[in-house]
């Protein structure tokens, strides 16, 4: 299987996890820990979201490639925020261990956040390549508003009960202009739908014998549960963007479930297919993730 897929199956099954303590750590780099911090999550009520502007879920997308593809896509798209002036404010929000994009004809500082210290101490051991760490949940941080120009934020929102409260945080955090990027499972693809209907175990099963993780289920390594709130979705970021006056610059698709060759490749397309058309459509079988890039008004 391509490292893209094993990647992305493994990021999908991470979860939130509360943080409770609270403690400036010991790094030369700022670590503002907000993990104590508490205000209102709002929920979205309606479960069936339909996208506006026609768009449905089974309805054929931009495919890209490969993730490198894919990071020089949103590497031109951060380059383009970029001035002459002070650098680029970047928010890695949920940033897990590594930083994927390539930005170094631009001048930004970069700072991380994740609900999890150990996380953040570890992207410090290997990395060493935030300008601030902020311990924190997305959906009570409490961040200047319009401070940053671009908002990157992959693989996290599935694992939020309350994504749509963090996607608002976002639109306040961000500076008119600003760019959110957004890589997320969609929900409604055949794929979101069976990890959303399929019991933890299965999971588990699937990343440790199918994969091939022999470390699955250990400290800070999937699978975690997954919440897939509803507006972890193609319709969900269509709403959201309507309502928050975001600009749609890109969304794009990734296919790698249908990379497999041979007989695996042939069960796996052949699933996808029926499970779509027994959905009537609704469910989608060309793409398993989405990434947006979105520009804030
Ligand atoms: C699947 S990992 C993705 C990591 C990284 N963004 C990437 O794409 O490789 C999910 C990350 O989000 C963090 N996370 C989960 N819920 C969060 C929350 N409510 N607030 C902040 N971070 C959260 C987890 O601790 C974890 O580091």
């Amino acid at each position: 299987m391509a490292e893209w897929s094993k990647a992305a199956a493994r990021k999908s099954c991470y979860t939130t996890q509360v943080v409770s303590e609270v403690r400036i750590l010991p790094l030369s780099a700022k670590l503002i820990d907000c993990s104590n911090a508490q205000i209102g999550v709002k929920f979205l009520e309606n479960e069936n979201l339909v996208p506006p502007l026609g768009v449905e879920n089974c309805s054929m997308m931009k495919i890209v490639k490969s993730w490198a593809d894919e990071c020089r896509l949103l590497e031109k798209h951060v380059k383009q925020k970029a001035t002459d002036g002070a650098p680029l404010q970047i928010l890695e929000a949920g940033c897990g261990q590594n930083w994927p994009l390539d930005l170094k004809d631009v001048r930004f500082t970069l700072t991380g956040n994740d609900i999890d210290r150990g996380m953040l101490l570890l992207r410090k051991a290997k990395h060493n390549d935030l300008d601030e760490m902020i311990v924190g949940d997305l959906r009570f941080l409490n961040l200047e508003k319009h401070r940053y120009d671009v908002i990157y934020n992959s693989y996290v929102l599935e694992h939020i009960d309350g994504a749509e409260g963090v996607l608002e945080n976002f639109s306040n955090w961000l500076k008119p202009g600003g760019l959110l990027i957004l890589r997320i499972p969609d929900r409604n693809s055949v794929r979101g739908f069976v990890a959303r209907n399929t019991p933890f175990w299965f999971h588990m099963f699937y990343v440790k014998y199918v994969l091939g993780f022999q470390d699955a289920g250990t400290t800070g390594v999937g699978p975690f549960r997954a919440f897939y709130d509803p507006v972890v979705s193609r319709g969900g970021i269509y709403e959201f963007c309507q309502k928050n006056r975001f600009i749609i610059k890109e969304e794009y698709g990734h296919g790698s479930h249908l990379e497999s060759q041979g007989i695996r490749g042939v069960l796996i397309y052949l699933f996808v297919r029926t499970v779509s058309l027994l959905s009537l459509g609704k469910l989608a079988w060309d793409h398993t993730d989405i990434t947006y890039v979105l520009e804030k008004e």
